[in-house]
């Protein structure tokens, strides 16, 4: 079954638009879809040299034959949408269910007051009070509205379709396990569960048409927003390992901690996780940039790898080595022959 699933399994972004731009390329994806939240997601796809931030669209844009869809869970902010549809300058891959939930402005003034942002320190676009009124079942859909409408498809049946005919489907969720509503650190989280299970069902497939969940770690932790981060490390001792990052979507500063076996177990339990990511490896050894084989990487980091493995019980099959799309390890052939 050609159906695979990408997840992060620590607070969000550990690299998932870099990954999902990788596998797409590698793996010639037909069809692409987002699931996730909405456009507090901010995922950073570096490809031929050009650098894109993308909030609404699958990062799998760069195959330029992949088919690109938002499944009806997501919450679709259109001004964001119909800017990155001009940017991949490619509107005819693009279709969005016309049951995706509409952002407005009161959405976003909402999440910008308040205990969202005071409290929780929320992303501040719009997404948890969308979701909110959704639930409320007073929420505009996609398909109350113009601009949307030549864009509108069936995107459950598409995907069940693509993948019934054994096509190459990417599930791309957002956020991180420890931001779901259900599995988080609540109250300190995101507005919907982030699971791969929620990925599944915002795309509108069952649990049996999966045939691989990719889980997504960076070699550190990061984490914006309030809430609980174990290990936390003070924004000096961060800077001094090279682990200071900054938001994509909201401009702060990414708290930072080492990489949490524990936390990374529970989240493969609770994604039942069959692979797993290493990303920015190159931020721990800076001699490993660029590699792409396992044999060219440094020999202390082939021992983090190990140490991981043995700490996970979970292969890691894709090593980040760096930014670019192709900047990676790919041992998926070589350990499925295991
Ligand atoms: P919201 O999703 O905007 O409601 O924000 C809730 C919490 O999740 C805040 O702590 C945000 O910083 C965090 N969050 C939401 N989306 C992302 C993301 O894509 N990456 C990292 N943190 C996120
Ligand atoms: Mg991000």
């Amino acid at each position: 079954m050609p159906c695979t699933v990408v997840i992060c399994g620590f607070f969000g972004d550990t690299g998932k638009g870099k990954v999902n731009s990788y596998l797409s390329l590698k793996d010639r994806t037909a069809v692409s879809v987002r699931a996730g939240v909405g456009p507090n997601a901010g995922h950073t796809v570096i490809y031929e040299s050009k650098k894109y931030k993308m909030r609404m669209l699958p990062s799998a844009f760069v195959y330029d034959k992949c088919r690109l869809l938002i499944g009806p869970g997501v919450v679709i902010n259109p001004e964001v949408l119909l800017q990155e549809i001009q940017l991949i300058k490619s509107e005819d891959r693009v279709g969005v269910d016309p049951q995706c939930a509409i952002i407005e402005s009161k959405h976003i003034e909402a999440d910008k007051a308040g205990h969202l942002a005071e409290k929780i320190k929320t992303t501040g676009t719009g997404t948890g009070p969308c979701n909110a009124e959704r639930a409320l079942r007073l929420v505009k859909v996609a398909r109350d509205i113009p601009e949307l409408q030549k864009f509108l498809t069936d995107v459950p049946l598409e995907v069940n379709l693509a993948i019934n005919e054994g096509k190459n489907v990417l599930i791309e969720e957002t956020q991180g396990t420890y931001l779901s509503l259900y599995h988080g650190t609540y109250p300190y989280c995101t507005s919907k569960d982030v699971t791969a299970s929620a990925a599944c069902s915002d795309v509108g497939i069952g649990p049996t048409k999966v045939s691989d969940v990719i889980i997504v770690f960076k070699s550190y932790i990061t984490r914006v927003g309030a809430g609980p981060l174990p290990n936390e490390l003070s924004w000096e001792e961060a800077e001094k390992r090279g682990w200071s990052e900054i938001a994509t979507v909201t401009g702060r500063r990414r708290r930072a901690a080492p990489f949490n076996y524990e936390l990374a177990r529970r989240s493969i339990m609770l994604n039942a996780a069959t692979q797993a990511a290493v990303t920015k490896i190159d931020v721990l050894f800076p001699e490993c940039k660029g590699v792409k084989s396992y044999e060219g990487l440094s020999q202390r980091a082939k021992g983090f790898i190990e140490k991981v493995e043995k700490e996970i019980k979970l292969p890691v099959t894709l090593i980040g080595t760096g930014p670019d799309a192709w900047e990676i390890v790919d041992r998926r052939e070589e350990l499925r022959k295991v």
